[in-house]
C-alpha cells in the first residue's frame, strides 16, 4: 500500500470543516492537524477523530511543522495566511494546495514565487465538476465556434452578485457576460449550465453543487496529482488536463 500523504489543513470555517470531513476519511491521506485563527479553551479535535485543531494565535506554523511534520498543506482560510506559512513551506518543500478565492495580485505573485521551490496549486474554484465542465465546454466551443452559447446560473434567494464561476465560464469561452442568466430562488447551493445551441441540436453541460464536501474532493484530487509533479506553480486546469492527456494517450 502506498504511503499516505500527511496533510495539514488551514481554515476550519464553512468550507474547511467540510474539507476536513473528506480528508479525514480518505485512506490516501493522513490529516494530522487543523489550524484556525483562534482555538481557545479546552483541547479541540475534529468530531469523531483525534485530529487536533490549533489556533494560529496559540502555535506558530514552524513549531507545528517541527512537532507534526506534513507533506502538504491545504489552505481554506484567508488570503493573509500564506504570509504566515509561506517561507516555512518553501524551506521544507511542503506541497501547497490553496483554495483562497480572492488573493490580491501581490499575494498571488508570492504564491507563484513559492512554486520555484515546491509544488503549489492555487484554484479560486476547486470543485472537480466545475473544472471538468469548463474544460468540456472549451473543447466544444473550439469544435463548434458557430453554435450559440448561453450560460445559466441558479443560486439561493439571497445571493446578491452574479456567480464568479459563471463569469469565469463566460471569460474562458470568450462570450459576453450578457449571455449569463442569473436566477435566484429557494435554497439552491449552486447550479451552472452551459447551453450550446446548434441549428439541429442542443447540448447542455450542467453542474449542481450539493454539499461543500465537493471542495474536499477537489483538494484531494489536487493533492494526489501534485504528488506526481515536479516543483512549480499549477492551476486546477493544469492538473485536470494532465490526467485527460494521459488517459487519451493510453486509450
Ligand atoms: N476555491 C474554492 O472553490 C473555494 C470554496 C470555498 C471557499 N473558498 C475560500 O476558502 C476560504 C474560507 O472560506 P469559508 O467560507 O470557509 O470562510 P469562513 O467560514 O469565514 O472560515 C474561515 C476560516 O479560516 C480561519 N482563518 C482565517 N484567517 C486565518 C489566519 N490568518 N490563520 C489561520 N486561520 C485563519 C478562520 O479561523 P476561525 O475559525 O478561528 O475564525 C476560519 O476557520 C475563503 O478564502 C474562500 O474564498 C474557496
Amino acid at each position: 500500500m502506498p504511503q499516505k500523504i500527511r496533510v495539514g489543513l488551514v481554515g476550519y470555517g464553512k468550507a474547511g470543516k467540510a474539507v476536513a470531513n473528506v480528508l479525514s476519511t480518505d485512506p490516501r491521506f493522513e490529516l494530522r492537524w487543523i489550524m484556525r485563527r483562534s482555538a481557545s479553551g479546552e483541547r479541540q479535535t475534529h468530531p469523531d477523530t483525534d485530529i487536533p485543531i490549533v489556533g494560529v494565535e496559540q502555535q506558530s506554523f514552524d513549531e507545528l511543522f517541527d512537532l507534526h511534520p506534513v507533506d502538504a498543506l491545504v489552505d481554506f482560510s484567508s488570503p493573509e495566511s500564506i504570509r504566515a506559512y509561506g517561507e516555512e513551506v518553501r524551506k521544507r518543500g511542503i506541497t501547497l494546495v490553496s483554495a483562497i478565492s480572492a488573493y490580491p495580485e501581490d499575494y498571488l505573485a508570492y504564491a507563484r514565487s513559492l512554486g520555484r521551490d515546491t509544488r503549489v496549486m492555487c484554484s479560486p474554484n476547486i470543485t472537480l465538476g466545475i473544472n471538468f465542465l469548463i474544460v468540456a465546454a472549451q473543447l466544444l466551443r473550439k469544435a463548434a465556434p458557430f453554435a450559440d452559447v448561453e450560460i445559466v446560473e441558479q443560486h439561493f434567494r439571497d445571493k446578491p452578485e452574479i456567480s464568479g464561476t459563471a463569469r469565469k465560464i463566460a471569460e474562458t469561452l470568450e462570450v459576453d457576460a450578457e449571455q449569463i442568466t442569473s436566477l435566484r430562488f429557494g435554497g439552491i447551493v449552486g447550479h451552472h449550465e452551459v447551453i450550446f445551441g446548434f441549428p439541429h441540436q442542443t447540448v447542455r453541460l450542467i453542474h449542481d453543487s450539493i454539499r461543500r464536501e465537493a471542495f474536499g474532493t477537489g483538494a484531494a484530487f489536487a493533492l494526489e496529482q501534485l504528488a506526481g509533479c515536479g516543483k512549480g506553480f499549477y492551476t486546477f486546469d493544469d492538473l485536470l488536463l494532465g490526467v485527460m492527456r494521459t488517459e487519451l494517450l493510453n486509450a
